[in-house]
């Protein structure tokens, strides 16, 4: 007789089951990669559904979309997704069932984009207080966005909520709020950004209040088996920003706010931490990026963690999961190697090696690797392999040229109308 232990199954591959009740079939959950594949109408296509199939059948255990919009006229990149009160829901349910045909659990991120919206792309650029994002040479790309007024943070609000129902309906198993990463709750959150002296600024209490108030309103809208998430930065990893205390105290928060699942990254668009790469002299580990700070979350989180950020190999997958992290998040390795999970199932030493670029200007060199894995999914979605290494040079201009494409003709569908009405009403108005 062999001393096997009784666990013969590596960790990983152990099931978990969330605070609502819904069981995932493992710990390896695909993160959120935006994919800039979206129909005209902003809505999942075929080349989604294949992707997501595949990711699907590759034996992840959860699957977090790509961010998703609550308002279209605030979109983080073009060919992205909206998901408001009134969109047409088939698109999504087809999505939602592509995503769950391996009895895969599957999530939408929810998400506004606040001041990081590209200039060209127009439509509304809120922030908590009026600071444009500052990228030396590239600052230019990004509008300078407007403070918002109370009833504009109400609206968002509304939004959310109304997206995390859309969702549901459309058989998700759950939202993930984004509110990592910059984007607009992000920017609530974070001292550089949120100059506010009223209740939405000055205290973390303050500061974490528009996160609290959505996950809030999210959990008295869905069903009680329907997941709520939150994507956090453990730190902006800038100075003057959002850091570990402020994150650790917003955990405490949420501790009590009926959610499922906390993922820490780091970072935004000034300081891309969640690319391993800082703002403030502090380095990050070589994988893992965000685990130290994940493990002593654990030791005061009531709330299951996941960390992302730098996975590829089955013994950091481990590693995680040994720190007392419930969850591991994979994005950039899952976007070459869709069925990691059923790889390491039979071979653990596999790792899929990710090119990177890692030139002087560092603003471009983050792009390219976005584009570079952007393009890994648009070959899965086309049906193709993603085998062999692609060039990060070439897959930034291919993004360029893909990207001023889809803003024309998301400016043609959505702006561009907007305008032309408000010349209209102007005319009329003169009349
Ligand atoms: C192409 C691409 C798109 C991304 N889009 C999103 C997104 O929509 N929402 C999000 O929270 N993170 C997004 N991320 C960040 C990932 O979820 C993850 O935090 C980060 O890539 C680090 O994990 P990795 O090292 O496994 O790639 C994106 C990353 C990539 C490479």
């Amino acid at each position: 007789m062999s001393a096997e232990p009784m666990s013969a199954k590596p960790m990983p591959f152990e099931p978990v089951t969330l605070p609502c009740g819904q069981t995932l079939k493992n710990r390896i959950v695909k993160a959120a990669m935006e994919e800039n594949l979206g129909t005209a109408q902003l809505a999942p296509g075929d080349g989604l559904l294949r992707l997501y199939r595949q990711w699907s059948e590759g034996g992840a255990g959860l699957i977090i979309t790509g961010n998703v919009m609550v308002d279209k006229l605030a979109m983080t990149g073009p060919g992205g997704l909206a998901l408001e009160e009134g969109t047409d829901l088939e698109p999504f349910r087809r999505w939602a069932a592509a995503a769950k045909c391996n009895d895969t659990r599957a999530w939408v991120q929810i998400s506004h984009p606040g001041r990081q919206v590209f200039k060209a792309m127009g439509g509304k650029a809120l922030a908590p207080s009026a600071v444009a994002l500052e990228l030396g040479k590239h600052s230019k790309m990004f509008p300078q966005p407007k403070a918002m007024e109370e009833q504009e943070i109400r609206d968002v609000i509304q939004r959310f909520v109304a997206t995390a129902l859309q969702a549901e309906r459309s058989g998700f198993d759950g939202v993930q709020v984004h509110a990592a990463h910059g984007y607009l709750i992000s920017q609530f959150l974070s001292p550089h950004t949120n100059r506010r002296d009223d209740d939405w600024g000055g205290s973390i209490d303050n500061r974490a209040r528009l996160l609290l108030e959505v996950v809030r309103g999210i959990r008295a809208a869905v069903g009680s088996q329907f997941a709520v998430a939150v994507k956090l930065n453990s730190a902006d990893f800038q100075r003057g920003g959002f850091d570990e205390r402020d994150s650790s105290a917003v955990v405490v928060m949420l501790n009590r706010a009926g959610i499922d699942l906390i993922e820490i990254s780091g970072g935004n668009y000034e300081a891309p931490a969640m690319q391993g790469r800082t703002a403030d002299q502090r380095t990050l580990a070589r994988e893992a990026y965000f685990l130290e700070f994940a493990q002593q979350l654990a030791k005061v989180s009531q709330v299951p963690l996941m960390t992302t950020g730098g996975i590829t190999s089955f013994a950091t997958a481990e590693r995680v999961l040994n720190a007392g992290v419930q969850l591991v998040g994979i994005a950039s390795a899952l976007a070459v190697q869709p069925d990691l999970p059923k790889r390491w199932q039979q071979d653990q030493a596999f790792s899929p090696s990710i090119p990177t670029a890692n030139w002087k200007d560092k603003t471009l060199s983050g792009l390219a690797n976005m584009e570079l894995v952007k393009r890994y999914m648009q070959r899965l979605a086309a049906g193709k392999r993603t085998t062999g290494s692609l060039n990060p040079l070439i897959s930034l201009m291919l993004g360029q040229l893909r990207q001023q494409k889809l803003i024309r003709r998301y400016r043609s569908l959505y702006i561009e109308p907007l305008k032309a009405e408000s010349v209209r009403a102007t005319v009329e108005n003169v009349d």
